[in-house]
């Protein structure tokens, strides 16, 4: 394994995005890369050596001398993610990378067909979008860069999040963990689509939230957690892959956007190059620890109980949390040798 370490300068902290490779993450890495020489960029994608991957590495690479890895990462297998937060937290205790300074959540799928439950037994949308990054994040917990009160202490958690989450519903998949009765390949309605999918990104903003408050008021671990919407965004995202073509005309021209997105008229349709500047900002904002729930939306900020009025309601967070909390011990269960699953880096 090599990382590329030429820095003349010690490194401040490693930054993970998920979905590195995708069309938002691969912005964030090059906008992250451009301001934060001395960070270390590991990225996450399913398939690292991808043609995708080589030529974003490239595209780092003539930014300048940069501390830069590619680890194989599938979120729909939480014996993949598991492999992954093993491998991270000894890499960490051993300083052979910096503790975490920013979790950066932007894999995401959606899915307009009744998928195959993935091997763990959830809808892959649920798991994908909801689970897994949940389940990130609390393995991650003892890799987060501690708190010294400084600016430059403590931690953020972005989970990307979408407007699409306004078409939400946080019982979406208690039934069956997401299992629909009919069969595999029934094409869905432009309507099912986007509730499940919409409930995927709500829940998971949620319980990132309800971990949140639980990490503050039970634990002294400066970490931030919170949802940033990047709002519509033109390239080669595949969300929209397999959608039903009323679903791809909505995106278009914006008129099939929910009330979260609506709120702010500005967060308009840009490239992915304008939401991952605001993101690469926000990321290494030096505040000393965060104390209000903010949700940004674009480089928008707000109350995040004005955009996800569910954080009002304690008990409906804290069932939230404990019913997360259950998904991830089901899942550690699930604990395969790091040997299983491909997390090895590749090398540039
Ligand atoms: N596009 C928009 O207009 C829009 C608007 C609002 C919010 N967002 C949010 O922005 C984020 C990024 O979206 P995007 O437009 O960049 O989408 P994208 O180009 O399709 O990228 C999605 C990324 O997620 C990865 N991914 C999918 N399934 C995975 C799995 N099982 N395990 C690990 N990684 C997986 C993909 O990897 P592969 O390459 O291997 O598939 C890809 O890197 C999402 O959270 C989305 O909800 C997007």
């Amino acid at each position: 394994m090599q990382i590329h370490r030429d820095m003349g300068r010690s490194l401040t902290g490693t930054v993970i995005i998920t979905g590195g490779n995708g069309s938002l993450g691969s912005e964030i890495a090059v906008a992250i890369a451009k301001t934060q020489p001395f960070t270390h960029l590991l990225l996450t994608a399913r398939h690292p050596t991808r043609q995708d991957v080589r030529d974003l590495i490239t595209r780092i690479r003539l930014i300048g001398p940069r501390s830069i890895e590619v680890l194989g990462l599938d979120l729909t297998d939480l014996r993949s993610v598991t492999s992954f937060v093993q491998r991270t937290i000894e890499r960490v205790r051993s300083k052979e990378i910096p503790p975490i300074s920013n979790l950066i959540h932007s894999a995401a799928i959606a899915s307009y067909t009744v998928d195959e439950l993935t091997l763990d037994g959830y809808d892959p949308v649920y798991q994908t979008n909801c689970v897994a990054p949940f389940f990130l994040t609390v393995g991650l917990l003892e890799a987060f860069r501690a708190g010294d009160g400084t600016p430059d202490g403590g931690a953020k958690v972005i989970y990307i999040g979408c407007s699409a989450a306004s078409y939400g519903r946080l019982d979406f998949f208690d039934r069956n963990q997401g299992r629909d009765t009919r069969p595999p390949g029934t094409i869905l309605s432009r309507k099912e689509g986007n509730i499940r999918f919409g409930s995927s990104k709500l829940l998971a903003s949620v319980a990132l939230y309800a971990l949140r408050r639980s990490l503050a008021s039970t634990d002294n671990i400066a970490l931030d957690l919170f949802t940033l919407d990047p709002g519509g965004m033109v390239g080669e995202s595949r969300l929209r892959t397999g959608a039903p073509l009323s679903v791809r005309i909505a995106h278009q021209t914006r008129s099939g956007l929910g009330p979260i997105l609506r709120m702010v008229s500005r967060s308009s349709i840009n490239k992915t190059s304008v939401p991952a500047k605001v993101i690469a900002k926000v990321a290494f904002r030096r505040v000393a620890v965060e104390q209000a729930e903010r949700y940004f939306i674009l480089d928008s900020e707000y109350e995040a109980a004005s955009v996800l009025p569910t954080l009002r309601d304690g008990p409906a967070m804290q069932s939230q949390l404990v019913h997360m909390m259950g998904r991830v011990e089901v899942g550690s269960q699930f604990k395969g040798s790091p040997e299983s699953t491909s997390t090895a880096p590749t090398t540039y």
